[in-house]
């Protein structure tokens, strides 16, 4: 029994348990031995939205929500947004450790040699109608991803493995920038080998007619810095699903889509295109404290504002909002922008916003900068899930390789009918409805 235990009495019979405690935690299942006599299946635990629970052990990503922390494998996310590139991260993410220059080479060059997709996925985005999301494109060509690859199925084996996670990494800025295309019915742009990771990807969205394509360097780099902040943040809802999709041993490709998927959600990844939309909404800082009591009252909420773990400052959104200065420098500074300062400085001093915590998130400014760029809204959470892929990858691969780990399936507490006879058609009256 280790030293550190928690003593639990069941007033139901004063029987008392002695539970042990390892990193700051108790066991859940240890909580099963607690009944009342054999027909009890055992004391559950319940935690909808998984507010207090931890649902694995990881190495990963590390957030200390209190005093404004975010490392990745140990390395401080300022640290990193100055110094690394956003392929080197990703490298990190999933090795554990820092490339040597050989090792970054290598990889650098697996990803680009790997940007190309199979031409039948252009076919399949045609099938797209014009105005569809890329979001929803870009779940849909993940998942049909898949389908090329039937060899990822073995999830097991390491090179198979290694080989669907470039795969990956180096496509997903290519469906992205398809789905992009396909939305102005312009030709698809194939990617250029000789430039970097954010630089090709600018390419094969805005390249027209010039021979190559030159990204612009600070445009570039501003990319790579953003990437580079949303590569991971350790159990949050989009790597939740995709560890949750992958416990079944499905391929990788499937399991990231329910990332995707998720991340597409405006308390999630959407919220960046929630702020911007948002902020046109209130057009100018004159209607700024009308939207303020609207959000008091409960009806709006200030998109980009509030997280689920931090609770002082998001490390992301001060970086961000530094960064937002340097390309506004090299482009149209977005109209809006003097409502964002307006709306955080107002927020910053209000009661309401004061006593619940809520900051600026890594949101907030990313959308302002994303319009500097030329980047229409709905490509903002695009934005967001290609450097993610790095994320969620590490996380799968750290989820398949624990032993602790099973299929995902929670309990549940049944609060529904008790059993009731079988009621043929013609005897049925028909149920309540509700205010009728
Ligand atoms: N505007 C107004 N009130 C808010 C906001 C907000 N943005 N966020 C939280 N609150 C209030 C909420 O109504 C509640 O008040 P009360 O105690 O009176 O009921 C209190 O603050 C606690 O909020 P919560 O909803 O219990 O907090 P949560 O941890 O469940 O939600 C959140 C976290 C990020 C979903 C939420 O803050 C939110 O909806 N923010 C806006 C959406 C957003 O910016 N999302 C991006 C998150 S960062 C990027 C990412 O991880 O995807």
């Amino acid at each position: 029994m280790p030293t550190e235990t928690l003593t639990i009495v069941d007033n139901r019979n004063g029987r008392s348990y002695e539970i042990p405690i390892r990193a700051g935690a108790i066991r859940a299942m240890d909580l099963r031995q607690i009944r009342t006599g054999p027909e009890d299946f055992g004391l559950l635990s319940y935690d909808p939205a998984f507010m207090n629970t931890a649902s694995t052990v990881s190495r990963t990503t590390e957030i200390d929500g209190d005093r404004g922390i975010l490392r990745y494998r140990g390395y401080p996310i300022e640290e990193l947004a100055e110094r690394s590139n956003y392929l080197e991260t990703a490298y990190l993410l999933l090795h554990g450790d820092l490339p040597t220059v050989d090792e970054l080479d290598a990889w650098e060059y697996e990803v680009t040699h790997h940007t190309w997709v199979h031409e039948n996925l252009k076919k399949f985005m045609d099938g797209f109608h014009h105005d569809a999301h890329p979001m929803g494109m870009l779940v849909s060509a993940v998942a049909a991803l898949s389908t090329f690859y039937p060899e990822a199925r073995d999830g097991a084996d390491p090179a198979t493995r290694h080989r669907q996670i470039v795969r990956l990494i180096a496509k997903i800025p290519t469906l992205a920038a398809f789905a992009y295309r396909h939305s102005l019915g312009m030709p698809y742009a194939y990617p250029d080998n000789a430039l970097s990771y954010t630089g090709n990807f600018l390419n094969m969205l805005f390249k027209t007619t010039e021979v190559r394509y030159e990204p612009n360097p600070v445009l570039e780099r501003a990319l790579d810095v953003l990437f580079i902040l949303h590569a991971d943040h350790e159990q949050n809802c989009s790597t939740n699903a995709v560890r949750s999709v992958g416990s079944s041993q499905v391929d990788p490709y499937s399991a990231v889509a329910g990332g995707v998927a998720a991340l597409y959600g405006p308390l999630h990844g959407g919220a960046n295109e929630a702020v911007l939309r948002m902020l046109r909404e209130i057009g100018t800082t004159a209607r700024i404290p009308e939207f303020i009591r609207d959000v008091k009252a409960g009806k709006a909420k200030l998109m980009g504002f509030g997280h689920r773990v931090y609770k002082n400052f998001d490390p992301r959104a001060t970086i961000i909002k530094r960064m937002a200065g340097e390309v506004f420098e090299v482009s149209q500074p977005s109209p809006l922008l003097p409502v964002a300062l307006e709306l955080e400085r107002i927020a910053l001093q209000d009661e309401y916003f004061v006593a619940r915590k809520l900051y600026p998130n890594v949101d907030f400014y990313s959308g302002l900068i994303y319009q500097a760029m030329g980047f229409p809204v709905e490509m903002f959470p695009v934005l967001f899930a290609i450097p993610r892929m790095s994320g969620w990858l590490a996380q799968w691969q750290e989820m398949r390789d624990d032993p602790e780990q099973k299929i995902a399936r929670p309990r549940q507490l049944y609060q529904g009918a008790a059993k009731r006879a079988y009621v043929e058609m013609g005897r049925r009256s028909p149920a309540p409805r509700p205010g009728g």
